[in-house]
């Protein structure tokens, strides 16, 4: 009988200087995201910057899910609505021809319960990302990464793809020899694939109501499942990946399954180093809802703008049931609106958080 751990707060273990090291990644981030506003006269996230589909759907919690599972949001059988954003990695517009991670980010509106922190909203927003660990796992190492992140606004799409290229040798020639990825081999050497066959992770662990989990959305209709892996075309220009998922809605649906992987381990499956896989062996990925998107328009001025411009994700806009853990989250309490203050204000636009998805524009 697989026992699974219950959540408590002192899982999380915080490092004595650590709020120390989260101002100097904000204010390493917030130079990087001037650098960029001044590049393009307008501010950007200060990552995942570039979107590629806007998109409305539904949300629904799977019936019968057996006890561990049937927790939070996912506790009773309810359909949600939801917004879809899809974005690449950068904290800039670069060419979709230098590959990049991707990220999905999802918000659930109306999400019943309690909230991690006294926001006053109903949303909860799950951001998942097309690999299931962060390499720099800890905001420590994070830290360290900083360097090389406030370097690239001045690296050309070129020198990216050059740099993305050597990476992926260099992982082959360690993957044959049976050695691991170093960090920074691993973060540069993602494949251009097409962005709905991708299978999205929340790379770090957040609450799960009584337990602990890592959630991840992997696609579960066939039109979805037979894109990965298949890659974008050399040709087929800088926006690549928004005309991908725009054809694709224009005729068809998907469904994504979003599953949970719940803690067993504590050692083996820690909460405070987001570096370390949780090993399927111990505790399987498990579907909990499906997130069902519908044929429609899935780029128009009108979302973009309102997307990029007007809203902000976070993986705090949460409900208690789903506080986010470990010292790579807590970081991101005080990164998500120091990047979505800076682009408000500099572009003049009100935030907006939507209780109804009537706000999304067709
Ligand atoms: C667990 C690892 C992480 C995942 C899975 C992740 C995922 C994402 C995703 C999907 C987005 C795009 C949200 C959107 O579409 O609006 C995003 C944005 C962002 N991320 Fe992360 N991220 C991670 C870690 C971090 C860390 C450690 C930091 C910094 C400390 C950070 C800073 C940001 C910022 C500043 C934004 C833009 C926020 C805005 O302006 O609205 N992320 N992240």
């Amino acid at each position: 009988m697989t026992s699974y751990v219950s959540y408590r707060p002192d899982l999380e273990q915080p490092f004595p200087n650590e709020e120390e090291l989260i101002r100097q990644v904000v204010e390493a981030m917030g130079k990087a995201n001037q650098q960029v506003a001044d590049k393009h006269r307008h501010g950007l996230r200060d990552a995942h910057a570039k979107s590629h589909g806007v998109l409305a759907g539904e949300l629904r919690v799977q019936p019968n899910l057996p006890a561990h599972l049937a927790q939070g949001l996912f506790a009773e059988p309810a359909t949600y609505p939801v917004i879809v954003r899809f974005s690449s990695a950068p904290g800039d517009l670069r060419s979709d021809q230098v590959p990049v991670q991707r990220g999905i980010a999802i918000k659930v509106i109306g999400a019943p319960g309690p909230r991690a922190i006294d926001d006053g909203f109903t949303t909860q927003d799950f951001l998942l990302v097309n690999h299931p660990t962060l390499p720099f796992g800890n905001i420590a190492e994070y830290a360290k990464l900083q360097d090389l992140l406030e370097k690239q606004p001045r690296q050309s799409d070129q020198q990216l793809q050059l740099t993305g290229a050597a990476a992926r040798v260099a992982a082959k020639a360690l993957t044959r020899s049976g050695r691991p990825l170093p960090p920074t081999v691993e973060t540069l050497a993602a494949a251009n694939d097409h962005i709905l066959g991708e299978t999205f992770h929340s790379m770090a662990a957040l609450r799960y109501g009584d337990h602990v989990a890592k959630i991840s959305a992997a696609p579960r209709s066939a039109n979805v499942r037979a894109l990965t892996g298949s890659r974008v075309h050399k040709k087929a220009g800088e926006s690549a990946l928004r005309d991908l998922v725009v054809d694709f809605f224009a005729h068809d649906s998907a469904e994504y399954d979003i599953r949970a992987q719940l803690c067993t381990d504590v050692e083996r499956m820690p909460v405070e180093d987001a570096s370390v896989l949780w090993p399927e062996e111990l505790s399987p990925h498990e579907t909990v809802a499906v997130l069902h998107l519908p044929a429609q328009d899935a780029y128009s001025d009108a979302r973009r703008r309102y997307a990029d411009d007007v809203l902000s994700f976070s993986p705090w806009h949460a409900l208690e049931a789903h506080r986010p853990l470990g010292s790579i989250m807590r970081s991101r309490r005080a990164a998500y609106p120091a990047s979505s203050d800076f682009r408000h204000r500099v572009n003049g636009i009100e935030p907006e958080e939507p209780s109804d998805i009537k706000e999304l524009p067709a």
